[in-house]
């Protein structure tokens, strides 16, 4: 695809820190503080990114395509208001664990685990029909200049330290050809200093020293 891909890099990150999440509240024990308080925390961090990207792809996303293509972001926006409901079914189980004494938290914790994998799964439903049935659709209607623009505008209205949040699941989601060309393309757009922070902050502590190595040789190239 020679086209500007805007759901690819931040949906596979999001489909790896999700699949993470499944795996990770599968095997904690929640009735050990420590451990569940951790898992918790990770599970929170990942629902207040998941929700500001459903936001973010309804404020720069959504009303363009409406402007060209009626009706095109009515299934979308029925997907995101049910995710938003689970968001909260989620955070009613985490307070209740939370609220549960140590010995009583094991059901609750399974709770936890199935509202969360049926989330997951609506959620990759979903983000697989952004990118196989809209972006065809966005690629129709807009210029790459005009989707760039729409992402330029999403990543503008972020603090820098959600950007790097959102860039520490991206970037080791990617393989390696395709982490060099989107590190080429953001230091194409970016501040030289947003993008040093993007290569210290996000992608060296989240890559292996090889995969770093790679990276560092594929943009000096
Ligand atoms: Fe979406």
């Amino acid at each position: 695809m020679n086209r500007h891909d805007i759901y690819g890099p931040i949906h596979k990150g999001i489909r790896l820190a999700l699949s993470e999440l499944v795996i990770r509240i599968g095997s904690t024990d929640f009735d050990d503080d420590a451990a569940g308080r951790e898992t918790l925390a990770a599970l929170r961090h990942q629902m207040m990114l998941s929700a500001s990207h459903l936001a973010h792809e309804e404020a720069h996303i959504h009303g363009a395509l409406e402007a060209r293509a009626e009706g095109a972001t009515l299934t979308l926006l029925a997907d995101h208001d049910h995710h938003r409901r689970a968001f909260d079914e989620i955070e009613a189980v985490m307070r209740a664990i939370e609220a549960a004494p140590a010995g009583a938290r094991e059901v609750l914790g399974r709770r936890l685990y199935l509202d969360f994998s049926r989330f997951v799964a609506a959620d990759f439903a979903h983000m697989a029909e952004e990118e196989m049935v809209i972006l065809p659709l966005l690629h129709r209607l807009f210029t790459d200049d005009e989707i760039i623009a729409m992402e330029a505008a999403i990543v503008a209205a972020l603090p820098p330290e959600k950007v790097i949040a959102f860039m520490k699941i991206a970037i080791p989601a990617m393989n390696g050809p395709e982490r060099v060309r989107f590190l080429n393309f953001v230091r194409c757009g970016a501040p030289a200093e947003a993008f040093e922070a993007i290569l210290n902050f996000a992608a060296r502590p989240t890559l292996t020293p090889d995969d770093y190595r790679a990276v560092e040789l594929g943009l000096a190239a």
